[in-house]
């Protein structure tokens, strides 16, 4: 059974990318099992930095890794906060801070109308031997005027999907991941995961 090692130490996204696998026949592995280091994402696009991640993780450990890197493009904040969105309240970036990266985003769009946005995410396959592979998946939606909902991570309590009326984070797993960024870009990798990462 191919091993793939997942590119982030983020328990959410985790969650997220072991219920979207749950059909292949992969042993998948986590920081747990096998620790690496903390990997700066100072890129300047989500695919920098997951280009980063995927190639440093499999470099130290030898092993098929997939990681990605995510972000939340509002279009009234000029596509802010994008790749900073994990920071976007200070660095530190770390779940910790998904409470105060919300308060910044509402606060800045206090009285705007136009509340539009989309996640974005890159996703990377990188083989040790070199072999690599990028996908990317996009979720429209719009910016809620409170938090609602517990489900989820991140921005979701204040991410209201296209064609729906509640947030990510009251709408909860299964609704998330048929639809989310995350599945469109793993969708697109899952071919070549299948036959042999
Ligand atoms: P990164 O991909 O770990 O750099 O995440 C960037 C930021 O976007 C973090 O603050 C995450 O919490 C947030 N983020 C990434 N993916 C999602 C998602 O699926 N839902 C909500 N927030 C997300």
């Amino acid at each position: 059974m191919p091993t793939l090692l997942l590119g982030t130490k983020n328990a959410g996204k985790i969650r997220e990318i072991r219920a979207l696998l749950a059909d292949l026949q992969l042993e998948l592995l986590t920081w747990q099992e096998c620790p690496f280091p903390e990997i700066a994402e100072d890129g300047l696009s989500c695919q920098e930095n997951a280009l980063k991640k995927a190639r440093q993780i499999s470099a130290k450990t030898g092993l098929a890794v997939l990681a990605d890197d995510a972000g939340l493009e509002v279009a009234a904040l000029g596509g802010a906060p994008g790749v900073l969105s994990a920071r976007y309240s200070g660095a530190p970036a770390g779940e910790e801070r998904d409470e105060q990266n919300i308060a910044k985003l509402l606060q800045n769009l206090a009285g705007v109308t136009d509340r539009l946005a989309r996640f974005v995410c890159v996703m990377v396959l990188h083989w040790p031997e070199g072999r690599e592979l990028i996908a990317t998946g996009e979720l429209r939606g719009r910016i809620a005027e409170r938090p609602r909902g517990q489900n989820g991570f991140g921005y979701d309590p204040v991410f209201i999907p296209e064609n729906y009326r509640r947030t990510l984070g009251e709408l909860g797993p299964a609704v998330k991941n048929s639809i989310s960024h995350r599945r469109r870009a793993l969708e697109q990798l899952k071919a070549a995961l299948k036959s042999g990462a």
